[in-house]
């Protein structure tokens, strides 16, 4: 077991699903090996500029501070002892937890937490510091939150329906022209977490069992527009994708509405911009923020129309695998006095 002096930090950065993920097949009765297998495939795209960074300890007892704010550690605690159970280990974490980018609105912060936590845990409670492969990485992140389970890798990635793991269909370097618009349109924590908000869609919504359905034939289009680096296939893939999410979402009761005003507006700018030859395919997820896939080639005409409906938070290209800070030289750990440096809009183009 780790030292009680050793910390160890990892980064990750969070997983955008470009074909969605919502919805858990039933049957999860609280065993580690069932927890948040997803019902529906979903392909992704890791993102570069945003950043949850954790360092972690061994210590008496489990205790997670999130952005410098204790957390409820009950929501850890599944993950936790999925991860004590696979190590054979007995082992309690201290956490610290940072984001470059707002917590729990709809940024995918869990993603990128649990992929970074996964890594730093692992190495911390494993007898010399090297951390579990990253496929079972994958599984155990996943009984944090289902997304993180793609997070652990950089590039694209595929989460197929029912899979206790994502995988990496490419690495970043495979479309380094692609580029993510994150526009803020508000700080607000969501009203309802995607968990709960999942699980009242599959057990109330009617369209449910289609959206479950039809999302095979739209994760097969999306990898085929992927491999060939075809943006307005899988753009166009990408809003069937979160749209038709939302529509089930609508059905759910009660219905669960995430958009806002400026949403919308930015949804119908997307739709000018686009009449007007310039590829620009919006998604969202579970907040009200608005992301926006185009390439470098179209940037500056996108950002410039997209300043006038909401906040260009940053601009990210794929990103990288989940990273253990190397074994020397650690870098101070990221806590309420260190918070993590915000994605700037200049060094992100
Ligand atoms: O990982 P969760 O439980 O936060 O769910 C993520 C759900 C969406 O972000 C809306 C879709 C996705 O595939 O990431």
């Amino acid at each position: 077991m780790s030292s009680l002096s050793s910390s160890y930090g990892a980064t990750a950065h969070p997983s955008l699903a470009l074909v969605k993920y919502w919805g858990k097949l039933p049957g999860d009765g609280g065993r580690p090996e069932e927890a948040n297998l997803p019902a529906t495939t979903s392909i992704a795209v890791t993102l570069n500029r945003l950043m949850s960074r954790v360092t972690v300890r061994a210590a008496e007892h489990d205790r997670v501070t999130l952005d410098g704010v204790e957390a409820k550690v009950e929501r850890f605690t599944p993950f936790f002892d999925a991860l004590r159970a696979r190590l054979a280990s007995s082992v309690r974490f201290a956490v610290e937890s940072g984001n470059n980018f707002p917590t729990a609105a709809g940024l995918a912060s869990s993603s990128s937490g649990f992929a970074a936590l996964a890594l730093a845990c692992s190495a911390c409670a494993s007898p010399d510091r090297t951390p579990l492969p990253p496929t079972v990485l994958s599984e155990l992140a996943r009984v944090g939150s289902g997304s993180a389970a793609r997070a652990v890798f950089g590039g694209f990635t595929r989460w197929s329906r029912g899979a206790a793991a994502a995988e990496q269909l490419y690495p970043a370097a495979h479309w380094p022209e692609l580029r993510v618009v994150v526009l803020k349109i508000s700080d607000a924590s969501k009203e309802i977490t995607s968990r709960d908000a999942m699980e009242r869609t599959r057990l109330t919504s009617p369209y449910f069992a289609q959206w479950v359905e039809d999302n095979a034939a739209l994760a097969l289009e999306a990898e085929r527009a992927l491999a060939e680096r075809d943006l307005e296939r899988l753009g166009t893939v990408a809003r069937h994708s979160y749209l038709r999410m939302f529509a089930t979402m609508l059905g759910a009761d009660p219905p669960v509405l995430y958009w806002l005003p400026a949403s919308v507006a930015a949804i119908k700018r997307c739709e000018r911009l686009r009449a007007a030859g310039i590829a620009a395919f919006e998604t969202m997820d579970a907040g009200p923020q608005v992301k926006v896939l185009t390439t470098e080639h179209y940037l500056e005409s996108v950002l410039a129309a997209l300043a006038e409906v909401g906040e260009v938070f940053t601009v990210c290209s794929p990103g990288p695998d989940a990273a253990l800070d190397p074994p020397s030289n650690l870098p101070p750990a990221a806590s309420p006095t260190t918070p993590l440096d915000p994605p700037t809009k200049s060094a992100s183009r």
